[in-house]
C-alpha cells in the first residue's frame, strides 16, 4: 500500500459524470497474458459537463486507449485507475489490456482455479479486468466474446449463446449476449473442462428454460442435489414470491477455489464447490441443506439484487438481508421451519452480536468503509435479514407481499435504495415505519430488560419492557428503535390468556417504541407465566428472571416449538453462568435434578420432532456465553459447559442409549425425516461419547456408517469426547479421503477444534498434509479459521501461541489472498473481552501486523480499528 488508504462515506454519494450503456468484450485467453479489449459505449449525464472521464483499474497493464477508434494519449494513470481527458459528450472507448489470471491468488478479477478460467467480480473485482465505471449504479448491455484454447471446451459468459466458431492454431470462440442491463459486478466468465449436468424448467407462463451445472470431470454423480435444489428454487419463487425467471438458460459452475460461498452473476452462477457437490459417501446432511439453501440464495437474486440491484455498497443489504430472508423462508417452507428458525436465532445470537460488540460493530446500511469486502457480514447479512423479517411480523404476509410487488414494480431494472425499499413497505401497507427506519442507520444489540406484576386484586397484569443499546465504537449516542415484542400468556393449566389492553384484545405483537413502557393486560385471573419475543421477533437481547420453574413450565406448555427451544436455552443459560462462577470461585460445580429432568422430559417425549429434540438437547457454544460476559474467561466457560454436558450424559445415560439404538435407520437418503432421525441419534451420541460406552459405540458407528454424516458424527463425538479410539479413527479417514479437498476440509475442522492440549502443534503439522493448500480458502478456514474462532479454550492459550500462529498465517494470507486473510482475523479483533495479560498479547500481535509491509486494505482497516478501542 503506497498510501494510507482512504474511507468513503456513504452521505457522500454522488452520480457519476458518464455513463456506459453498452460494454462489447473480447477475451483472448491465456494462462499468463490475457488480453481484454473492452468497447464500450459512454454518455455524459444530463446533469455534468465533465469532459474527463474516470474510471476505476487495478493491476491492469494499458495496452491501448482509442475515442472514436483514434488513438487516444491525453490520460493519466492513478492509483485507482485511469483519468481520461478531453472526451465529447458521447463517443465510444475501446481500452485494451493486458492481466495475468495465473498469478491471480487473491481470487478477485479473472484467476484460475484448478486449471480452469474463472472471475469473480463483486464488490469491486471487475476492475482487475478491464478499466471501467465499476460502480453498482451504472448499468450496461454486455456482449462478451471469449477466445481460448480448444482443450478448453466450454467458454461460458452471461445472458444467450450468440454465435460460437473456430479460429486458427486449435483456438475457438463463442459469444454471449446479456439482454438485461446490469452493473459490472453481476458480469462472469469461464472457460475450462467440464463435465456436464442438464435438465429444464418450465416457468409458470409457460417458457422452458435450459438449466446447466458444470462441475469437474468425474463429479457428475456429485451434482443431482444441486439440481433438484434449482428446481424447487424456481418453483418456490413463482408460488409464495410470483417472481419467475427471465433468461432462457441458468448455468451453474461450481470451482474449488472461492472465497465466499457462492455468486449470482447473471445467468451465470458461480458456486464454491462445497455448495454444489454432494452424494451420501462424501456429503452430510448438513451439507446437502446447506446446497439447497445456497443454491436458493443465489437464485432468488435475480430479482433481489440483479433485477434490481443496490445504488451504491452502502446500500448492499438491500439485495442481502432480502434475499437471506427469501432463502431462510425458502429452507423453513421446504424442511422444518422451527429447526431453521433455532439455527438463524443461533447465529445471530452468537457471531452477529459478537459483531456488534466488537470493533467492527456497524449498521446493516454501514456509513463509512475502507474495503468493501469487509462489509460482507453477518450485520448485513443476517441482522439485515432479521430486519426485513421484523417488517414481515409487522405487516403480516399479504401485506408484505404488497409491498414487494411494490418495490419490484417500482424499481426494477434500476439501482435502488435500502430507503426505496421501506417507501414501497410503507405505501403498499400504509405502516408508519419512520421509526423503523432506525434499524437501518443505528448498529449494536438492543438489550431489552422485562419486569412484571401481577395485581390479584384488579386482576391485572403489568408488563414493563425498558430498552437500551449500548454505544458501540463507531456510534456513542443511541435512540429508542420500534421493536416488534411477540408474547403469550398461560394460566398455570397451559391455557393460553386472550390478551386485553384497556378493554380490547390486542394481537400477539406489541410495538415496544419508547426507552420505558408499561402494558397493563387486564381480566387475568390468575398469575400467568409469560413467553416472551416470541420467534425472536426481534434481534435484541433479553433479560427477565425467571425462575426455573417457569422456563421448565414453558418448555412444556408454550404453544410454539422456537418458545418451547428458547425456554429451555434460558433455563440452559441460568446454570451455566451460575457455574461459571462456581469455577470462578473454585467451587464444586452443581446442576438441580428438576433442571435435568426437564431436559430428560423433553428426550423422552415421543410426540416431538427428533431434530427438534436435538436442538433442545443442544448446548450454547463456548463464543456465544463468551457473549455474555464483558470480559470472557475462557477456562471457566470451558470448564462450566463440560460439567453441563457430562451430568446430562452420565444422568441421562438409559433414554440416551435407548434413543439412540430406536433411531438406527439401515438405509440412507436424504429426506427430511431421515436427516431428523439422524441429526438426534447423533445428538445422543455425543452425549454417549461422554459415559463409559463412549468408545465402543463411537467405534462401531465409525466402522458400520455408509454414509459421511454418521461417520463425520462419529469423528466429532471422538474428538470432543477425548476418546482413546480417536487417533486410530482420524488416521483412517485422512488415508481413505485424502484426495479429496472438500472431504478432508471436515476433517480439517475436527483437528481445529480439537480440545486437546496439544492441539495447536496437530494444526501446524497439518499444513503440510498433502491435502492442505494455503491458497485455497475452504482449507483455511476450515483448519486455521476452526482453531482461531472455535476453540477459544486452546487458541487463547496463556502462552500467547494460539495468537503467535495466527499472526504468522496472516502474514502469510495478507499477500496470498487478503479477502482470507481478512476473515481470519476477527477473533485477534476481540482483545478487549479477555483478561489483560491476554489483551497485551493479542494487541501486540495487532501491532505487529500493522506494521507489515505491503498490508492489505481489508487488513488494514479492521487492525487499525481494533487498535482505535
Ligand atoms: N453476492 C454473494 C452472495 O451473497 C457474495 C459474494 C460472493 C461475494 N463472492 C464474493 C462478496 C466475493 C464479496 C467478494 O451470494
Ligand atoms: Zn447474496
Amino acid at each position: 500500500m503506497a498510501d494510507k488508504p482512504t474511507a468513503k462515506y456513504r452521505k457522500d454519494y454522488k452520480p457519476a459524470d458518464f455513463s456506459i450503456t453498452h460494454v462489447h468484450l473480447t477475451f483472448d485467453l491465456q494462462e499468463t497474458d490475457t488480453h481484454v479489449r473492452a468497447v464500450n459505449k459512454v454518455v455524459r449525464q444530463s446533469h455534468s459537463e465533465a469532459s474527463t472521464l474516470v474510471l476505476a483499474g487495478e493491476d491492469l497493464d494499458l495496452v491501448a486507449l482509442a475515442v472514436n477508434g483514434v488513438a487516444h494519449t491525453d490520460y493519466a494513470l492513478t492509483e485507482g485507475g485511469i483519468e481520461i481527458h478531453q472526451v465529447p459528450a458521447e463517443f465510444e472507448l475501446t481500452v485494451d489490456t493486458k492481466i495475468n489470471p495465473k498469478e491471480n491468488s487473491s481470487l478477485e478479477g479473472l484467476y484460475l482455479s484448478e486449471g480452469a478460467f474463472c472471475t469473480q467480480c463483486e464488490a469491486e473485482g471487475f476492475r482487475r479486468i478491464t478499466f471501467y465505471l465499476d460502480r453498482p449504479d451504472n448499468l450496461a448491455i454486455f456482449t462478451t466474446k471469449v477466445i481460448a484454447d480448444t482443450s478448453f471446451p466450454s467458454l461460458l459468459s452471461n445472458g444467450n449463446r450468440v454465435a460460437a466458431g473456430e479460429v486458427e492454431n486449435g483456438r475457438h470462440w463463442v459469444e454471449w449476449h446479456d439482454p438485461f442491463p446490469k452493473p459490472s459486478y453481476l458480469f462472469a466468465l469461464v472457460a475450462g473442462d467440464f463435465d456436464i449436468l442438464e435438465d429444464t424448467f418450465t416457468t409458470k407462463s409457460g417458457r422452458e428454460v435450459a438449466l446447466e451445472i458444470y462441475v469437474d470431470k468425474g463429479n457428475l454423480d456429485r451434482s443431482h442435489h444441486a439440481m433438484l435444489s434449482l428446481k424447487r428454487s424456481m418453483q418456490w419463487d413463482e408460488e409464495r414470491f410470483g417472481l419467475e425467471y427471465d433468461l432462457d438458460i441458468y448455468m451453474i459452475v461450481a470451482v474449488d477455489f472461492f472465497n465466499m460461498g457462492a455468486m449470482e452473476n447473471k445467468g451465470l452462477n458461480v458456486f464454491n464447490s462445497k455448495f454444489v457437490l454432494a452424494k451420501p459417501e462424501t456429503a452430510t446432511d448438513a451439507d446437502f441443506l446447506g446446497i439447497e439453501a445456497v443454491i436458493g440464495h443465489e437464485y432468488f437474486h435475480n430479482w433481489t439484487g440483479n433485477r434490481i440491484t443496490c445504488r451504491d455498497w452502502f446500500q448492499l443489504s438491500l439485495k442481502e438481508g432480502l434475499t437471506v430472508f427469501r432463502d431462510q423462508e425458502f429452507s423453513s417452507d421446504l424442511g422444518s421451519r422451527a429447526v431453521n428458525r433455532i439455527n438463524n436465532v443461533r447465529i445471530v445470537r452468537g457471531p452477529q452480536f459478537a459483531e456488534d460488540a466488537g470493533p467492527m460493530a456497524h449498521p446493516i446500511r454501514p456509513e463509512k468503509v475502507i474495503e468493501m469486502n469487509n462489509f460482507y457480514t453477518l450485520t448485513v447479512y443476517e441482522k439485515g435479514s432479521e430486519v426485513i423479517r421484523m417488517l414481515h411480523t409487522l405487516l403480516g404476509e399479504e401485506k408484505f407481499q404488497a409491498g414487494m410487488r411494490l418495490y419490484v414494480d417500482r424499481h426494477d431494472g434500476t439501482a435502488a435504495t435500502c430507503e426505496d425499499f421501506v417507501v414501497a413497505m410503507e405505501e403498499a401497507s400504509g405502516a408508519d415505519l419512520k421509526q423503523f427506519r432506525l434499524w437501518y442507520s443505528q448498529s449494536g444489540t438492543p438489550e431489552l430488560t422485562v419486569a412484571t406484576d401481577y395485581d390479584a386484586t384488579a386482576k391485572t397484569f403489568s408488563v414493563t419492557v425498558s430498552q437500551e443499546t449500548k454505544p458501540t465504537l463507531d456510534q456513542a449516542e443511541k435512540q429508542a428503535l420500534h421493536i416488534p415484542f411477540d408474547i403469550e400468556l398461560y394460566g398455570a393449566d397451559g391455557r393460553v390468556l386472550p390478551l386485553i389492553l384497556n378493554g380490547g384484545s390486542v394481537d400477539n405483537v406489541l410495538n415496544v417504541t419508547q426507552a420505558t413502557q408499561t402494558f397493563v393486560f387486564e381480566n387475568i385471573e390468575e398469575k400467568p407465566v409469560i413467553s416472551m419475543l416470541r420467534e425472536f421477533s426481534a434481534p435484541v437481547k433479553l433479560h427477565y428472571d425467571y425462575t426455573d420453574e417457569e422456563l421448565s413450565f414453558l418448555m412444556v406448555n408454550a404453544t410454539n416449538d422456537f418458545a418451547r427451544w428458547d425456554a429451555g436455552q434460558m433455563l440452559l443459560a441460568k446454570h451455566i453462568r451460575h457455574n461459571v462462577t462456581l469455577s470462578q470461585q473454585e467451587n464444586i460445580f452443581e446442576l438441580p435434578l428438576a433442571v435435568i429432568a426437564a431436559f430428560e422430559g423433553v428426550l423422552t417425549n415421543a410426540e416431538l420432532e427428533p431434530a427438534f429434540v436435538a436442538e433442545m438437547l443442544t448446548l450454547p457454544t463456548e463464543s456465544e456465553v463468551a457473549g455474555w460476559y464483558d470480559v470472557a474467561d475462557v477456562d471457566a466457560i470451558a470448564n462450566a459447559l463440560g460439567f453441563i454436558r457430562q451430568t446430562l450424559a452420565s444422568e441421562m445415560v438409559e433414554p440416551l442409549t435407548e434413543k439412540y439404538h430406536q433411531l438406527l435407520q439401515a438405509d440412507y437418503d436424504v429426506e427430511h425425516t431421515s436427516i431428523n432421525k439422524r441429526k438426534l441419534r447423533n445428538t445422543c451420541l455425543r452425549f454417549l461419547a461422554l459415559t463409559e460406552a463412549g468408545d465402543e459405540l463411537v467405534k462401531a458407528q465409525y466402522r458400520s456408517s455408509n454414509n459421511m454424516t454418521d461417520t463425520i458424527a462419529a469423528l466429532d463425538a471422538a474428538n470432543t469426547g477425548k476418546l482413546p479410539c480417536r487417533e486410530t479413527l482420524m488416521a483412517d479417514f485422512s488415508d481413505k479421503w485424502q484426495h479429496d479437498g472438500l472431504v478432508m476440509d471436515k476433517w480439517f475442522m475436527l483437528q481445529g477444534k480439537n480440545p486437546a492440549e496439544n492441539a495447536l502443534d496437530v494444526v501446524k503439522a497439518q499444513l503440510s498434509h498433502p491435502a492442505f493448500n494455503i491458497k485455497n480458502p475452504n482449507r483455511c478456514r476450515n483448519l486455521i479459521g476452526s482453531f482461531c474462532g472455535q476453540n477459544p479454550l486452546r487458541f487463547h492459550a496463556r502462552s500467547g501461541e494460539g495468537y503467535e500462529f495466527l499472526v504468522d498465517m496472516l502474514t502469510q494470507l495478507n499477500s496470498v489472498n487478503p479477502q482470507v486473510a481478512s476473515r481470519l482475523i476477527d477473533p485477534l479483533l476481540k482483545f478487549k473481552r479477555y483478561d489483560e495479560a491476554r489483551q497485551r498479547l493479542m494487541r501486540s500481535g495487532l501491532e505487529k501486523l500493522a506494521k507489515l509491509d505491503g498490508l492489505a486494505k481489508d487488513l488494514f482497516e479492521k487492525i487499525n480499528k481494533a487498535l482505535e478501542q
